[in-house]
């Protein structure tokens, strides 16, 4: 990122987890009650572990806000692990007994998870847990806090999200790119926040089958972000391409392996004619009667509505357990068990917005700047001025 900067920290069964977010400008206003209902999305889904009936997140501002503003100082969160008393005498920062960690001890790496690539690299093969604290996507609770602030800067602009699962393991609910008109009713309290609810009796049949067999199931969330002026993002250099960012923070979300923009694995098998978007005029400015680009050519925004996918593999840890090593004894063995979801796919829409919001405001304020809300609204409305004719914007 190059406005904003996000720092998390803390561990999966640590006393809790931190979230620094640095370049927000002062005297923007926040609502803490949007904050927690971001985080209680992340916590939702059906097919979920046994964990989320466990916690109850919340991020507790400890720093750069006054009064519900911001102060131009980073944004400083935390968010407590309620597990952590369960955990204590296992990950106490200071003093763990030996003996005892051995109960919590991970001798046999998961396929799929950090386990064996981040135990090599950092020489932690002795207990896989020293790794798989930190892989944990309980990490993803800090990113959907930062993110939710984010998304109440670019809300005062009349920037908006819609998001929602599309697929199930290999239950497709919505072929293609979703479009807002699908995702505009979403029911997030739904078991699998898909945009067709009245289907997803079938879907929750799906995940308890997975479960009795031991099983987890990924899918793909569909998220659609409204309201983006045209000229966000640059086309002069590979990293600073709108598109890029945005694909390298989906995919660095846990298990996404692919990040798509628009129709994009459609239209690469269309001729140019049928892959493009027609531009025309129209009462209000420049418009496209279609949008398979979804929102970003050259790397910038084009003022259509942002659509992405991000494909989610199912989840590591498997109650069958896999074939795996355990390098300390050099037999091949089968990997343990332990609380787990069965799918996370019903949480990841909001994670999948968190990452848009983060990243569609680092390039907001690489565009806009201004260390005040005030400069900031300034740069802003003489933008959309300068556009008269060709933009309107959502406010
Ligand atoms: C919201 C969410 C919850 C997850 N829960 C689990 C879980 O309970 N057990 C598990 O083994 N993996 C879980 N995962 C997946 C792992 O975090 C992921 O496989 C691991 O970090 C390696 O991911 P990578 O290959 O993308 O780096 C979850 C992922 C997400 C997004």
């Amino acid at each position: 990122m190059r406005r904003l900067r996000l720092l998390t920290g803390g561990e999966s069964h640590g006393p809790g987890l931190t979230v620094i977010l640095e370049g927000l400008p002062a005297g923007l206003d926040l609502d803490s009650l949007q904050l927690d209902s971001w985080l209680h999305r992340r916590q939702h889904g059906f097919g979920r572990g046994g964990r989320q009936r466990i916690e109850k997140d919340s991020a507790e501002v400890t720093g750069g806000l006054r009064g519900g503003k911001t102060l131009g100082s980073p944004v400083v969160m935390q968010i407590e692990n309620r597990d952590w008393k369960n955990w204590a005498e296992f990950m106490d920062p200071w003093e763990v007994d030996p003996e005892r960690a051995a109960d919590r001890r991970v001798s046999v790496p998961r396929p799929g998870h950090a386990d064996l690539s981040g135990g090599i690299g950092t020489d932690q093969l002795d207990d896989y847990r020293n790794v798989l604290e930190r892989a944990s996507a309980r990490e993803t609770a800090a990113r959907v806090a930062a993110g939710a602030v984010c998304s109440q800067l670019l809300a005062r602009f009349g920037i908006s999200f819609r998001s929602a699962v599309l697929q199930v393991g290999p239950n497709i609910v919505h072929d293609g790119p979703p479009d807002w008109d699908l995702l505009e009713s979403v029911d997030t309290s739904s078991p699998l926040v898909t945009p067709k609810p009245d289907d997803e009796a079938e879907l929750v049949e799906a995940v308890r089958r997975t479960r009795s067999d031991g099983d987890t199931l990924g899918g793909v969330v569909g998220a659609v972000v409204r309201g983006l002026p045209p000229g966000l993002g640059s086309y002069t250099h590979w990293d600073r391409k709108l598109d890029g960012r945005i694909c390298q923070a989906l995919v660095s979300i846990h298990s996404v392996k692919g990040a798509t923009i628009g129709a994009s694995t459609e239209v690469a098998a269309c001729p140019g004619s049928e892959a493009h978007d027609a531009i025309a005029l129209a009462e209000g400015g420049v418009v496209r009667p279609t949008n398979r680009a979804g929102g970003l050519e050259g790397g910038v925004t084009n003022g259509e509505d942002l659509v992405v996918r991000a494909y989610f593999k199912p989840i590591s840890t498997l109650r069958k357990g896999m074939s795996s090593v355990n390098l300390e004894t050099g037999e091949e063995t089968v990997t343990q068990w332990e609380r787990s979801d069965v799918t996370a796919i019903g949480a990841a829409p909001v994670i999948v917005e968190a990452m848009l919001a983060l990243i569609l405001t680092d390039a907001l304020l690489e565009k806009f700047g201004g260390d005040a809300i005030s400069d900031l609204d300034t740069a802003w409305w003489s933008y959309c001025k300068r556009l008269e004719g060709i933009w309107t914007p959502q406010v």
